[in-house]
């Protein structure tokens, strides 16, 4: 592993291209406020997804931020650097994501209001985007084979460490009802429907036309075309879209393209082990 491209932060590898120690304090010391929404992720769980959404639900359904901002600074990553340039500025209700684990979020957020969306998806589908991510991300190593990186993957040996870990740290959490499950499933199967519930959750009470214009932008082929989303922005000598595009498939179940009858098997017992005694029921599994 290249270590001028990680960091470790409290066991955790992180990319030094987008975090600093420095930014790492500074989400730790974070002052959150009572309006504040955190979606927090594993990464490639559906983040830039919920950049696209978060917004549209906190401003009712106006399309002009997600077609005139990026969404790294529509909807910042509390742990980077950029956030603190640019936080002042930023009016409430503000929207966050994270990749942060929960006992690594601002101290401030257990005594807030804020509200927080976990968003789980399939780790065999999580392991293949990233196992493309790696490949057009220049700034991370290269993953090696399919087998070499699903080891690593299932060690924690890759960014913000095991899945595992990040799901059972979300799961045991005294927020209370001011966190809301959901999945990259749910949202493929039925978008207007999980918009729905997070527009419920989050108090906005918007109507069925605002939440299908919501479901209808946010699909995968508008946000595939859409600049300020599909990361075509940034300059290939950090990402390389002729390796593998950002928005790649953007479906449920393309593990099955990908892992041996083997793999799977070995891969499913291991977070089938590790998750032992959470009894979480999660779309995939009925698969
Ligand atoms: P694939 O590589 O499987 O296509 P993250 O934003 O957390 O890094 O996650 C990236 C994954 O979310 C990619 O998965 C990407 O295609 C998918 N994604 C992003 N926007 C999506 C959308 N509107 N519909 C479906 N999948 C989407």
């Amino acid at each position: 592993m290249s270590s001028d491209r990680y960091l470790l932060y409290h066991g955790l590898l992180i990319s030094t291209v987008t975090h600093t120690t420095e930014s790492l304090k500074y989400a730790r010391a974070f002052p959150v406020e009572d309006t504040d929404v955190f979606v927090v992720t594993y990464p490639k769980s559906g983040t830039t997804w919920m950049q696209e959404i978060l917004p549209l639900l906190l401003n009712g359904g106006d399309l002009t931020p997600v077609q005139s901002i990026p969404n790294w600074d529509r909807v910042p990553w509390l742990e980077e650097t950029r956030v603190a340039k640019f936080v002042d500025r930023f009016a409430s209700p503000r929207g966050f994501v994270t990749h942060l684990p929960y006992h690594l979020m601002p101290t401030s957020l257990q005594n807030s209001k804020a509200k927080v969306i976990y968003v789980t998806r399939n780790p065999k589908d999580v392991m293949v985007s990233s196992y493309y991510f790696h490949q057009m991300a220049c700034f991370l190593d290269d993953p090696g084979t399919f087998q070499e990186f699903s080891d690593k993957f299932l060690k924690g040996q890759v960014l913000f460490g095991k899945w595992t870990d990040h799901v059972k740290s979300w799961r045991h959490t005294e927020l209370g009802d001011r966190i809301l499950y959901t999945t990259y499933e749910e949202m493929i199967q039925d978008l207007p429907g999980a918009v729905r519930r997070y527009s419920d959750f989050l108090g906005r009470n918007l109507s069925e036309e605002v939440i299908q214009k919501i479901a209808d932008h946010c699909c995968f082929d508008k946000m595939k075309t859409n600049r300020m989303s599909n990361y075509s922005l940034v300059p290939g000598e950090f990402m390389d879209s002729s390796k593998s595009p950002f928005l790649r498939k953007g479906i449920a179940g393309d593990w099955k393209n990908h892992f041996t009858p083997e793999q799977e098997a070995s891969f499913s017992a291991i977070i089938r082990k590790e998750m032992e005694g959470e009894e979480l029921v999660f779309p995939w599994h009925s698969e």
